[in-house]
């Protein structure tokens, strides 16, 4: 079963693999924030610290949003993540 680490604090909590960052920090109240849940307004930027292979690749709709928002390396779309395996990621700053 897949692993989300979360680098800030170190906690990991195993995940089914398919299951969604989003779905995934509303069942554990995952102190992330999320705006419009659809990939379109930035609010949920992740930085994979590890295991950035192991989530469905980035869309060109999501690198916009991104591209939109920062010029930090390695952001993504913490709505926009499908977990597949491990990964670390952190606050995008
Ligand atoms: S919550 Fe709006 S882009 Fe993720």
């Amino acid at each position: 079963m897949p692993k989300i680490t979360f680098a800030a604090n170190g906690q990991s909590f195993d995940v089914p693999a398919g299951q969604s960052y989003l779905e995934f920090c509303q069942s554990h109240r995952v102190p992330q924030d999320f705006g419009c849940t659809v990939g379109s307004c930035g609010t949920c930027r992740v930085v994979l610290v590890a295991g950035a292979d192991n989530v469905d690749p980035i869309t060109d709709e999501e690198r916009e949003t991104v591209e939109m928002c920062t010029d930090e390396k390695g952001v993504r779309l913490g709505c926009q993540l499908v977990i597949r395996g491990d990964v670390t990621l952190r606050a995008a700053e």
